[in-house]
């Protein structure tokens, strides 16, 4: 069964890291440094998780007010929408084409009208195509962000361009699933080329936890981490969670609020140091996270060979026909993408305004898929 707790190589030093951060207030230095060195841009943020960032970007931008709409991959993650909505935008879904999850500038023509004034182009299962210097000669109007979220540092296919760096704006995600992890982090990059002044965006609205909160975080990352993975599910393991979620008030990524359709602006915290300290660590061990997540690709291709269809090198996650994988294990964990806007079922996923239907190519995407991890942990 596999399991991916993202890049976290050795957790049992988490918390060592974490500490360490307490007495490096410089350290924040280092992890810009860092950055800049991955994505060659010098106008950027980091901020409490990929939403926020959208979130920061959208609330701050001065569109045409006779346009309200932003158009979104029909295969992608609720919060996405959340964050464009409380931002003030509609949202409209564009589906993906079947041989390429990743957005497509015909579907994303057939959805332009007068009301559309910005666009999210993303990223996901390792599909790099760089669409938006096609969308800006088309609609040279339109503000174009990038959903970087399941990237951090690669290139777009055949450009020796670094992604998330041909729009206007684009947004990264360092949760404990994602390509590097800060334990729930994001960063909101404002490429130099943008049509944007920086000066508006880079700012940073949202405070920070105390170092106890922080430390509190990895611990409960630390714990979720042996049970999930060394214990398998037992009973045991359920009753230690229950208590973790009682007692210390563990939450996951993902809560009821945004399954609901909200952002909130108050529940959002930038990183401390400690949890800084794991994110500048991750960046100094990037090259050998990708080129673990290189190897686990070669590993799963040696198990499904064609089975898999989607997925290139060193990417976050690779798309494996369901049928196949559910013959060899009974029950599969980590379904991701589970509908076209996850994890909504199909039973709510009208209130976020999505039509059922309407995206036929996503549906059958989400319907027929499961992804298979390339992090360090799987067993
Ligand atoms: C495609 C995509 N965009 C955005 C996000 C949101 O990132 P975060 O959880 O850091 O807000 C996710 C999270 O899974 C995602 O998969």
């Amino acid at each position: 069964m596999s399991y991916d707790l993202g890049s976290v190589r050795r957790p049992e030093k988490l918390m060592l890291t974490a500490l360490r951060g307490l007495w490096s207030p410089k350290i924040i230095d280092d992890v810009k440094r860092l950055i800049y060195k991955q994505l060659g841009e010098k106008n950027f943020v980091i901020t409490p998780n990929g939403r926020s960032a959208l979130y920061s970007i959208l609330s701050s931008i001065d569109l045409d007010p006779k346009k309200n709409t932003f158009l979104v991959p029909s295969y992608t993650c609720v919060v996405v929408v959340n964050s464009i909505k409380a931002a003030g935008f509609e949202v409209i879904y564009y589906d993906v084409a079947l041989d390429d999850p990743v957005s497509q500038v015909e579907h994303i023509e057939k959805c332009v009208d007068d009301t559309v004034c910005g666009i999210i182009v993303q990223y996901v299962f390792g599909f790099r195509f760089n669409i938006v210097k096609k969308i800006k000669e088309k609609f040279p109007k339109i503000f174009i962000v990038e959903d970087c979220c399941h990237e951090f540092g690669s290139r777009y296919f055949s450009e020796d361009k670094v992604i998330g760096t041909a729009a206007d704006a684009s947004f990264f995600s360092f949760d404990h699933t994602k390509y590097i992890t800060a334990l729930g982090g994001g960063l909101l990059v404002i490429p130099e080329s943008s049509r944007l002044k920086t000066d508006v965006i880079m700012r940073t609205y949202f405070p920070r936890r105390s170092h106890f909160s922080e430390l509190k975080i990895v611990f409960q990352y630390y714990t979720f981490y042996h049970l999930k993975l060394k214990r398998k599910e037992s009973l045991t393991a359920r009753l230690i969670f229950a208590f973790m979620v009682r007692v210390f008030g563990f939450k996951p990524t993902m809560q009821s609020y945004e399954l609901s359709g909200e952002f909130r602006e108050r529940d959002q915290y930038n990183l401390g140091l400690p949890r800084l300290s794991i994110l500048c660590d991750q960046l100094k061990q990037i090259d050998s996270i990708r080129s673990y997540r290189r190897e686990s690709v070669r590993r799963w291709v040696a198990e499904y060979g064609s089975e898999i269809e989607y997925g290139s090198d060193d990417t976050l996650r690779i798309l494996v026909r369901k049928n196949k994988i559910l013959e060899k294990h009974k029950r599969y964990q980590g379904e991701w993408f589970s509908s076209p806007l996850h994890p909504i079922s199909y039973k709510h996923i009208g209130n976020f305004g999505y039509k059922t239907g309407s995206c036929l190519n996503a549906e059958s995407l989400c319907g027929n898929y499961v992804n298979l991890p390339t992090g360090y942990i799987h067993a």
